[in-house]
């Protein structure tokens, strides 16, 4: 056990993904999910006043009667989709948490909206239709390694018609620059937002090279020995233009958030509107 624990605190080689499920695990994605559905809270979806000032801003800046089909990535609950089809679009989410699509789906039926939500992971993603505009928002595409940005993006230009947008966030290197390594404990004898029951975590937080943080957590309890990986790999306006011009798309805006207020140098946030 001793060595178990020891070997689970070892920093982990760049962007080593954890071994068993995150999203779908059964207590951590009745976590998330409250998370999400919080108004106030900002840890799985934005604040509910900030989604809504971002929906308006998206629907005003690339209009639902110029861009009708929306393609929304790693939709969670459908809180997006559901403000984006109020406004007119056609929307499709996927994302690959059960929880989350089952909610969104019963959430639009009990609404009367027409929104096609997808289980699937969005780095496999093959539809056999193209949209006008694709979102990804809360800055899921740095929690993506370099391979998996790349296949991701590749992935995103094969299912946009010619012209058509791409929305995406992203944490700023101010992010970084205020990520404070070191290692924490908690003492759950009651459970908490990693298991039902009792347990304690370690966690380390790191920052290794090329603007990219890690938040590792083991979980130790009388069944168990388990680590979470959550890699952060954050940009600058220019590392992050100079990485999406090269999967072929143009920059056609960038922003300090997805409520398109003005970037500034110490925005913890840059949003890209790209066009294919
Ligand atoms: C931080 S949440 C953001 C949710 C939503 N975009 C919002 O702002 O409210 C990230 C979401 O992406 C989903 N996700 C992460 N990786 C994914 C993948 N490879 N394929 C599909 N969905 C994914 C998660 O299940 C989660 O619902």
């Amino acid at each position: 056990m001793l060595n178990k624990i020891i070997q689970s605190l070892e920093k982990p080689l760049l962007y080593q993904k954890t071994a068993g499920e995150f999203w779908n695990d059964e207590h951590i994605s009745k976590q998330m999910l409250k998370a999400h559905l919080d108004p106030e809270f900002e840890g799985a979806s934005r604040k509910l006043s900030f989604i809504d000032k971002s929906a308006a801003w998206i629907k005003d800046t690339i209009p639902p009667t110029s861009y009708p089909l929306l393609l929304d990535m790693g939709c969670g609950p459908g809180l997006y989709a559901e403000k984006f089809t109020q406004y007119g679009y056609k929307v499709t989410g996927i994302d690959f948490s059960h929880r989350a699509i089952e909610y969104a789906r019963n959430s639009a039926l009990k609404q009367g909206l027409h929104i096609k939500y997808l289980f699937q992971d969005y780095l496999e993603m093959s539809l056999h239709e193209t949209f006008d505009f694709i979102t990804m928002i809360y800055c899921d595409y740095g929690a993506l390694s370099t391979d998996d940005r790349k296949k991701l993006l590749r992935i995103i230009y094969q299912h946009l018609k010619p012209g058509g947008k791409l929305l995406l966030d992203v944490f700023s290197k101010e992010t970084f620059d205020s990520f404070r390594e070191g290692q924490t404990w908690e003492s759950c004898p009651s459970g908490g937002f990693w298991r039902e029951h009792s347990y304690i975590a370690l966690s380390g937080h790191y920052k290794y090279q090329d603007l990219i943080t890690l938040e590792q957590t083991t979980i130790i309890s009388d069944a168990e020995v388990a680590t979470y990986y959550i890699w952060n790999t954050c940009f600058t306006q220019n590392s992050l233009i100079e990485e999406v011009n090269k999967s072929g798309f143009n920059v056609s805006g960038i922003f300090e958030n997805v409520a398109g207020e003005k970037s500034h140098h110490n925005s913890p946030t840059i949003a890209i509107l790209l066009e294919k």
